[in-house]
């Protein structure tokens, strides 16, 4: 479903993603691992067509991302990094103007708000950190995508919030959509990831299924030489 084959993208100072090649199959959620500024960012960001890579291709459902990138953003959920919400705006105003570009109805988002706890009243930019981020998840799977993916998608949620959100990622699974979520949390792929890729410095070190790997922990540190 999503098809990563020898993507490059390079900033100006060198850095990024290195000729990174993996997919992401119906029906499978995979972690996508590494520390802070492996390259995770960079690659979702290619993903989703808000940059085109200097190399390779990147395609959802055979689609060229960047080319596609409208047309794609219907099959997709996304959380991208750091989330500018327009400002003065109410969660609900928020959710409402993204259900008419995106053509969904509210009702799935009624009951994801109700399920995330979202004060949908109040200004998005007055929310805590957590909050903005139950937001920010509501607005990946209002529309109920085949798509989702996801840049830390439970950074700041209470412990709470986590168990509803792996319970969401788990149900999309079963559904039998496809799931790519960078996290820092083990415990999160270990309960949800059919697969882990692992990227180091912009480039692929490991690529596993979750079933031949007995400790993720020591894997994860194995590839960084800890
Ligand atoms: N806008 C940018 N301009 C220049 N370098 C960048 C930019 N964004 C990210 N980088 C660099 O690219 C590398 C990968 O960053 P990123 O994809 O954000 O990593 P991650 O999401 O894994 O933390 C890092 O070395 C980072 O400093
Ligand atoms: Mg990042």
């Amino acid at each position: 479903m999503v098809n990563i084959k020898g993507l490059t993208f390079t900033y100006p100072n060198g850095k990024g993603v290195k000729n990174a090649s993996f997919e992401v199959n119906k029906g499978e959620v995979v972690g996508f691992l590494g520390p802070n500024g492996a390259g995770k960012t960079t690659t979702i960001r290619c993903i989703l067509g808000f940059m085109k890579g200097n190399s390779g291709t990147c395609k959802i459902d055979g689609k060229e991302c960047f080319e596609n990138a409208e047309e794609n953003m219907k099959d997709i959920g996304f959380i991208a990094g750091e989330i500018a919400f327009p400002e003065n705006m109410r969660a609900k105003e928020y959710f409402e103007f993204i259900s008419k570009i995106r053509g969904c109805d509210m009702r799935r988002c009624d009951e994801l708000c109700k399920m995330f706890e979202v004060d949908t009243k109040q200004i998005i930019q007055k929310l805590s950190k957590g909050n903005k981020q139950k937001v920010a998840l509501v607005s990946a799977f209002m529309h109920d995508p085949k798509v989702l993916i996801l840049d830390e998608p439970s950074s700041g949620l209470d412990l709470l919030m986590q168990h509803k959100f792996l319970g969401l990622v788990n149900k999309a699974k079963a559904e039998g959509k496809s799931v790519l979520m960078s996290t820092h949390n083990f415990n999160e792929v270990e309960r949800t990831c059919d697969r882990v890729v692992i990227i180091k410095d912009g480039e692929i070190r490991a690529d596993k299924k979750l079933t031949d790997i007995k400790n993720l922990e020591k894997t994860f540190l194995e590839v960084y030489d800890v």
